[in-house]
């Protein structure tokens, strides 16, 4: 018997050394150990052992199904550790393989240069609304004092929706929604697009941006838009830039100018960019809201006057990125795009 259970032993861990895998091994478990084990069938024939000699070859049976489980079990925990490496390898994501680059989109020069305008104004105490690009006829047009007849209805014609709405032709209707919303004093400015029948060149297109500025309280005159105007040109294109105020006529300001600011390439001493005269040609629209307006929308002419103001954005960031062509700004053409 004692030759039986050696074999067993020697038997099983010979085989457990063979196996390939958690499966084989679990088979060879219930080969020599399961109930009908090998191992077991030994055991069954205790019986036949003399007495005397069954404790110590019960002590060897127990010794060998512990060494044998022993084996197992280290053999199990190396297949499960093969296992866990071969599924990990399988697994494994090598960061050192070289992947094209990730592309990093950025802000459109154009939204850069709202942006910038808005925290410029922000800092000088203005607050940024926004206004709808469908506008009502009433609000474009009506309200600011061009009626049917007038001829700018002309100059600025645009897409109707119905005989009543249209995409606006300027950012001016926002004066009056904020006008009708809020009560003096009132400090804003409202960037965004504006429409109008224009054909496309290289300094036009039917869709462009402006920045409106409007700004009502009591005893504001002339002085008050001509410094606010200085300071923000200084601001955004350098203390050496100067401005200069041309008479003009606008429906809904009364004064109303407009401004030239220096020569951004020769500063103001004249170069072929500015024909030698030193200046920059209508940079923005303004004036002093027109007492009509401010009835309109139902502000006491009487106590408040203000000031209001129109800019190019599309201008103003061609100006300051040098690009000199406005189509570029829409065609998003990343060669184009990239290089801001
Ligand atoms: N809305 C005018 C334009 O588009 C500009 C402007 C705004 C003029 C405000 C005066 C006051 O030309």
């Amino acid at each position: 018997m004692k030759e039986k259970l050696i074999q067993i032993k020697e038997e099983a861990l010979l085989d457990i050394e063979n196996m390939k895998d958690l499966e084989e091994l679990e088979k060879l478990r219930i080969k020599f150990l399961g109930k009908k084990g090998e191992l077991t069938k030994v055991l069954r024939d205790m019986g036949k052992v003399p007495k005397e000699s069954r404790p110590v070859i019960g002590k060897m049976a127990n010794e060998i199904r512990e060494d044998i489980e022993k084996e197992i079990s280290s053999s199990k925990e190396k297949f499960k550790e093969q296992r866990k490496m071969a599924r990990l390898e399988k697994e494994r994501i090598d960061i050192s393989i070289s992947q094209e680059k990730l592309k990093y989109g950025h802000i459109h020069p154009l939204m850069k240069t709202i942006k910038e305008l808005e925290d410029l104004f922000m800092s000088m105490g203005f607050s940024v609304v926004y206004g709808p690009e469908v506008e009502t006829v009433a609000n474009n047009f009506d309200a600011l004092n061009s009626p049917e007849d007038h001829p700018s209805r002309d100059m600025t014609d645009t897409f109707y929706i119905t005989e009543d709405i249209l995409l606006r032709t300027h950012t001016s209707p926002v004066q009056i929604r904020v006008m009708k919303e809020m009560e003096p004093p009132i400090k804003i400015v409202s960037a965004g697009r504006t429409f109008r029948f224009d054909d496309v060149d290289d300094t036009h297109s039917p869709m462009f941006h402006q920045l409106e500025g409007l700004v009502i309280d009591e005893n504001i005159t002339m002085a008050n838009l001509k410094q606010t105007i200085d300071i923000f040109i200084k601001e955004l294109f350098g203390k050496d830039m100067k401005t200069r105020f041309r008479p003009h006529y606008f429906p809904f300001t009364e004064p109303s100018a407009e401004v030239d600011v220096s020569c951004f390439d020769c500063k103001g001493k004249g170069c072929p960019t500015c024909d030698g005269t030193g200046w920059s040609l209508e940079l923005l629209g303004c004036g002093l809201v027109h007492p009509k307006v401010l009835e309109n929308c139902g502000i006491d002419s009487e106590r408040y006057s203000g000031f209001a103001f129109g800019m190019g954005v599309d201008r103003i960031a061609m100006v300051k990125y040098g690009i000199d062509d406005i189509r570029l700004l829409f065609e998003n053409d990343m060669r184009f795009l990239k290089q801001f």
